[in-house]
Parts: C-alpha cells; sequence; structure tokens
C-alpha cells in the first residue's frame, strides 16, 4: 500500500517541484515502484520527467472535471519504476467544477484509492496556492512535505499553510484518516550567505525534529537540468543537489519504517 506525501508550500519557487522530480527519481533508484502526480497548471513536473506536452491530451485535471479515468491520463514515464499523472497548461474553470463537486475535497482521495495498492510512493506536487487542488492533494495524502526556501521570508505565509493542514487534519478524521506533517525540508542553502544559516536555525527551532537532516544546498547544476527537463539526480548523478536528494530519499524511507 502506497504511502502518499503531498509536497505543499503556496509561496512558488521554494522547491516544491524540485523536489517532488528528485524524490521520485531517488526513490524509484531505490526500487520502490512510484506515481507522480502533477497538480500545477505550469506542468513543470510532468515536463521534467522526459513527457512531451504534445504527446498527451488529457491530464489530471480532466480527472477533477469528471471528463476522464485515471486509467485514461496515466503515463509510464521513461524513468524505470515512475508513473506519471500528467498536468496540463490553458485548463480553465477547473476550480469552479469542484467548488460545484459535492465531494468537492475528496475527488483525488477517491481516485488513488485503488491506485495505492499498485505503488509505494505516491508524490503530489502541489500548486503555489491553498484552494481547492491542494486541499485535494491533503485530503489524499498521509503526509506533507513542505519545502522551505532557506532565505528572507522563508516563514512567511506558514502560518496559514499549518492552518489549512489543520483544517485538512480535521476532515480526515470523520474518515478515521490521517494527515501528519511528515517533514519540512530546508532547500537552496548558500553556504556563503550567513543568513541562510539563521533560517535553518529558526525552522529547526519552530518545527524541531520534523526538519529533515538532509538540507539541499543551492546548486547551478540543479536548475541547469530543469532546463534539459531531467531530474538533477539523473542529468549530474554526482553533483552536490543530486547527493542531497538521495540522502533525503533514504529519510524519507527510514522515517517510514520508524512510523510503522
Ligand atoms: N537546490 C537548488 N539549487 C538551485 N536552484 C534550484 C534548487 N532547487 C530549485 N531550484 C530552482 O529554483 C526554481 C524554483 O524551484 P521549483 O522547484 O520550481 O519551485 P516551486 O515548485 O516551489 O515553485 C527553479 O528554477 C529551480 O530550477
Ligand atoms: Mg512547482
Amino acid at each position: 500500500m502506497a504511502l502518499v506525501l503531498s509536497i505543499a508550500n503556496q509561496k512558488g519557487g521554494v522547491g516544491k517541484t524540485t523536489t517532488a522530480i528528485n524524490l521520485a527519481s531517488s526513490l524509484a533508484n531505490l526500487r520502490n515502484k512510484i506515481l507522480l502526480i502533477d497538480l500545477d497548471y505550469q506542468a513543470n513536473a510532468t515536463s521534467c520527467m522526459g513527457i512531451n506536452r504534445g504527446s498527451y491530451t488529457k491530464s489530471v485535471f480532466d480527472v477533477f472535471k469528471k471528463a476522464a479515468n485515471f486509467e485514461d491520463i496515466l503515463i509510464k514515464s521513461n524513468h524505470r519504476n515512475i508513473d506519471v499523472l500528467p498536468a496540463k497548461t490553458m485548463v480553465e474553470g477547473v476550480e469552479e467544477i469542484i467548488i460545484a463537486d459535492s465531494n468537492r475535497d475528496f475527488i483525488l482521495h477517491d481516485l488513488l484509492k485503488k491506485a495505492k495498492e499498485s505503488y509505494d510512493y505516491i508524490l503530489v506536487d502541489c500548486p503555489p496556492s491553498l484552494g481547492y487542488i491542494t486541499t485535494n492533494a491533503l485530503i489524499a495524502s498521509d503526509g506533507v512535505i513542505i519545502p522551505v526556501q532557506c532565505e528572507f521570508l522563508a516563514m512567511d505565509g506558514l502560518t496559514q499553510l499549518l492552518n489549512t493542514i489543520r483544517t485538512v487534519q480535521n476532515k480526515k478524521k470523520v474518515n478515521k484518516e490521517e494527515l501528519t506533517i511528515f517533514g519540512v525540508l530546508l532547500t537552496m542553502l548558500d553556504k556563503r550567505v550567513n543568513s541562510g544559516f539563521q533560517i535553518v536555525n529558526e525552522i529547526k527551532t519552530y518545527f524541531k525534529e520534523k526538519v529533515f537532516k538532509t538540507i539541499i544546498p543551492r546548486n547551478i547544476t540543479c536548475s541547469n537540468a530543469t532546463f534539459y527537463g531531467m531530474p538533477v539526480t539523473q542529468y549530474s548523478p554526482k553533483c552536490k543537489s543530486s547527493i542531497s536528494y538521495k540522502k533525503l530519499a533514504k529519510e524519507v524511507v527510514n522515517r517510514y519504517e520508524q512510523q510503522g
């Protein structure tokens, strides 16, 4: 049965998509079967898994619109052990359709019920907002990974995110299900900049043992990989950010095992 993890933070540019694709790739290399779900209209996670925008017509948003099933949209990526539910750009009116659905918060949750049997991990790349799509991701998840960029105003908006998580936790209780804060991930640490370490300390003081030991360094190779439409762990397996994401994958596996 898969562990479903959302990568969420309503702030853009904190490393959600980078974390989703590299964690997917690193967990797959550890022989786990992965389903990666792209819930961002920008479809960056989809293209970074080497899936060409012209090669598919339906996306996960068509499922929200009730215009497609799981099997209609599932893509087997070129990467061993990674399947993708792709996003698509230029989709309009999805939120309006979700609002009108009486089951609005549980659409993704219900979609994954059967799929959970076929994977070890399901990773959900969330959009930079706290709307219905992110709520759907959180409701469908067992845990949330919160990437926090080691820069000025890192804590900004986290209260809002934690409030959303709390609301979702209460909704899930009705189904006797849980949503944990699986981990807080410090990203893009520039070791030459002192203020970065201040943020690290601030976040550790606040989130304590929830913070992953692995910190992702700022590394130009990581952003270059995006340009070539690849996880950095494939593009340059030995660079600093790749090594960190591989360590993170091991930490994720250990945490999951400890949780039982
Ligand atoms: N560790 C890193 N080092 C350098 N650049 C990074 C790193 N992680 C992410 N980036 C770059 O930062 C930008 C934002 O990252 P992204 O993962 O797309 O954030 P989000 O999904 O939260 O909007 C992207 O251009 C990405 O390539
Ligand atoms: Mg993103």
